[in-house]
């Protein structure tokens, strides 16, 4: 049996998809157990490139099992239209995809009240994804959300409905929403729709990784966003509204914590980060437009320009620690080339505190698809090296390009 755990270490988009992608060759389950379509996994495979917000990475692959996890927020709407666009890759999504009943539905006047908030924010806006993830969460926890298993039972369904109808209509008045749901009624028939739509992916998940875990099945459960976006570790009130660490894939899958074997941190060469809040070692805007240009640093969600800074050792020498990440797979090596000198941020994880900066040499080759650690160029090999060092953490992965073969495998 082996349960992986993949989380992003910075601030989301570290390129966690394609490790997903790449390690769900030998996966028999892959378990999405945070976020919702806020999300975006950019993957590049034989079928073309693909971005993928709430079905789990591992779909790609016929031996492999996904499951939307209890702690994943669902619109279902979104939902519909990625099993559309797989369906008409020919990939059999029915047989394969299953959401768990305890996960909970994002309605349009989630979506209504996150844009709402968000103005009324006003210069302090979080930058959020307008996805109505923070919404959906909060209605969780004040126990009115409607749940993904709620839609195998018409009457409880439209019973739960109407409550949250009224109170959210009350809701989006004193935010001042420009929006309200004008037609209940054709709301309600739409969502009775999706639940017809939806039944055969609907079961209870928990017994599903049970019976996986007493098979030694091999799982791997995907984090979205990233550590430094945790509500209560990230850089809050910047933050997404959900968990997003190693703890957070117990909670969010029903996978006791004494069955995880190793948690696999994605980090970036360098840092993005969308949305508001702090960067310490954001670079100036020059360095960035290059970074962003190379990298494709263009948000899979909104397509937002992504800010992007240097590599930050201190902030995930404080990640490593509070996930207990046992190895790391590096992205986006190839991005840095021809990038001299290389800051990497030595200190100041917090946003108060100024960042201290160590420069390593950078290199003038091209990196990309290189798959061997001998054939990087010395700088390279130092870089990551420097990182393994500073760390404690031995770097496992590099990722020089984003198709699956463009990887560095470096075992244990
Ligand atoms: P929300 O999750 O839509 O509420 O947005 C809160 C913050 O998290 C914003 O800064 C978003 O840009 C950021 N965020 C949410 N999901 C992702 C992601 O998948 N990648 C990167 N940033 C994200």
């Amino acid at each position: 049996m082996s349960v992986t755990v993949i989380i992003g270490a910075q601030y989301g988009d570290e390129g966690k998809g394609k490790i997903v992608d790449m390690l769900s060759a030998d996966a028999d389950y892959v378990v999405r157990y945070n976020g919702g379509n806020n999300a975006g996994h950019t993957i590049v495979n034989e079928y073309g490139t693909l971005a993928l917000h709430l079905i789990p990475s591992g779909i790609f692959y016929p031996q492999c099992k996904c499951i939307i996890g209890n702690g994943v927020v669902v619109d279902p709407e979104s939902l519909l239209s990625e099993i559309e666009a797989l369906r008409k890759l020919g990939i059999d999504v029915e047989r394969r995809l299953k959401i768990s009943t305890l996960a909970h539905l994002v309605m349009p006047w989630h979506i209504m009240r996150d844009q709402a908030q968000e103005k009324n924010r006003g210069a302090e806006k979080i930058g959020t994804t307008l996805r109505g993830i923070g919404p959906t969460i909060t209605d969780k926890v004040s126990r009115s959300g409607l749940r993904v298993g709620d839609l195998l039972n018409k009457e409880y369904f439209t019973k739960r409905f109407r409550a949250a109808y009224e109170e959210n209509t009350a809701l989006l008045k004193a935010l001042s929403s420009q929006n309200k749901v004008s037609w209940p009624e054709d709301l309600l028939a739409k969502y009775l729709r999706y639940a017809e739509l939806l039944k055969p992916y609907i079961v209870n998940t928990q017994e599903l990784l049970t019976d996986a875990i007493n098979n030694d099945e091999r799982i791997i459960l995907e984090g979205a966003q990233g550590a430094l976006l945790d509500i209560d570790f990230g850089t809050y009130p910047y933050v997404t509204s959900s968990a997003t660490g190693s703890a957070a894939a117990c909670q969010g899958s029903g996978i006791p914590p004494t069955k995880i074997n190793k948690v696999i941190g994605v980090a970036k060469a360098y840092t993005t980060r969308v949305g508001e809040g702090p960067f310490p070692t954001e670079m100036n805007k020059e360095t960035a437009k290059s970074i962003r240009e190379t990298g494709k640093e263009y948000g899979a969600t909104t397509g937002r320009p992504r800010r992007c800074g240097w590599l930050n050792i201190a902030s995930l020498i404080e990640v490593i620690r509070i996930n207990g990440i046992s190895e790391i797979a590096l992205t986006k090596l190839d991005v840095l080339s021809r990038h001299d000198p290389l800051p990497i941020g030595v200190s100041g994880d917090s946003p108060s505190e100024s960042v201290s900066y160590i420069n390593l040499p950078g290199w003038q080759k091209e990196l990309k698809g290189i798959t061997n650690f001998a054939d990087l160029p010395p700088e390279a090999q130092n870089y990551v090296q420097f990182i393994e060092k500073q760390t404690g953490i031995k770097i496992t992965y590099v990722s020089t390009g984003p198709g699956r073969d463009e990887t560095i495998k470096i075992p244990y």
